[in-house]
């Protein structure tokens, strides 16, 4: 898209360095932002590590069998793709991008110049 730009940040060299939780869920510092990791069905997710309706830290709830996370406060699921609140409340989680790359594990997002966009 004309007049985006994207910011990519290297979190680490390898997947298996990176402090996953049995929920197959961790935290991780991507420049300023600090970000939930999650995989699921050998693909990976990255998104805010607040939930949006009540802070509740979404590293610390599940990956639901159909691919959501579900908040540990009050079982919100968001869709970890689009943000999606699948539980129908109607917040919307802030996504990024995640990479396997030869060189190692990325995550990224889209700046609009002139924009701030503050992640939780
Ligand atoms: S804080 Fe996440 S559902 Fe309420």
């Amino acid at each position: 898209m004309a007049g985006t730009n994207w910011k990519w940040h290297k979190i680490a060299e390898t997947e298996a360095e990176l402090g996953w939780q049995e929920n197959n869920m961790c935290l991780v510092q991507a420049g300023d932002r600090k970000l939930t990791l999650a995989r699921h069905q050998d693909q990976l997710f990255a998104f805010a590590w607040k939930c949006p309706h009540a802070s509740g830290i979404l590293a610390d709830g599940y990956i639901s069998a159909a691919g959501q996370v579900v908040c540990p406060l009050h079982r919100y699921r968001f869709d970890m793709q689009n943000g999606r609140n699948t539980s129908g409340e109607g917040y919307f989680l802030k996504v990024y991008r995640a990479e396997r790359r030869e060189d190692g594990i990325w995550v990224g997002w889209e700046e609009k110049p002139g924009w701030f966009s503050f992640g939780f």
